[in-house]
């Protein structure tokens, strides 16, 4: 594989998202125009990963005003770029634009039989805090993670509870 780059999504690439949206999820989808909606909302950051010149997946986190965590809404690969890193390299960019927008943490719910990406999870650091009954349409449970950016969280008491920028290259990664 060659180059990949995670970068902002743009108007232009929703095609391929709800695309992806659709061969990675056999249910419980965003709709397109929730995707769109997404691409802009100022409340919510939606990345791509570009591998080969092709969107080859997205990452959406949710930054509720004034909160202190980042929520994970979906990160979705196409199954055709499977296992080649993109999945990881999407949610450390998401971590990145979490920790760059202040934020302490990045929380998800994953549903319990999805293996592939606990494993992806479990492999950041993300660690178990609760079980969710009936989350998804067809009543499976949901596994909720976070993982807590330490360090952002020292730097910031280190500078008297101002907002911390993060370090340079201080990504989150395992
Ligand atoms: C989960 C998902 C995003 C992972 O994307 P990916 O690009 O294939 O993942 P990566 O290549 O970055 O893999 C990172 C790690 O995830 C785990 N993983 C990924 N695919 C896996 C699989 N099929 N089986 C087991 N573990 C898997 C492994 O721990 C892997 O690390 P390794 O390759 O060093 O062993 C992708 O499988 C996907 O889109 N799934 C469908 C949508 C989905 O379930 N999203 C999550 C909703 S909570």
């Amino acid at each position: 594989m060659g180059r990949i780059q995670v970068r902002r999504g743009r108007r232009g690439d929703l095609d391929r998202i709800v695309a992806i949206e659709s061969l990675a999820f056999d249910a419980d989808r965003l709709s397109r125009a929730s995707l769109s909606r997404y691409l802009t909302a100022p409340s919510a950051a939606l990345l791509v990963v570009v591998a080969d010149g092709v969107v080859a997946g997205y990452g959406l986190i949710g930054l509720r005003r004034g909160g202190r965590r980042a929520s994970l809404y979906s990160i979705a690969v196409d199954p055709a770029f499977g296992r080649r890193g993109l999945g990881r390299a999407l949610l450390q960019a998401c971590e990145r634009r979490a920790r760059a927008a202040g934020r302490e943490a990045l929380t998800l719910e994953v549903r319990v039989d999805n293996a592939a990406a606990a494993a992806l999870y479990e492999q950041l650091g993300y660690r178990k805090f609760d079980v969710v009954e009936d989350y998804y349409e067809d009543g499976a449970a949901a596994l909720r993670m976070v993982r807590t950016f330490g360090p952002a969280r020292a730097m910031r008491l280190a500078h008297g509870g101002r907002r911390a920028r993060p370090a340079p290259g201080a990504a989150g990664g395992g």
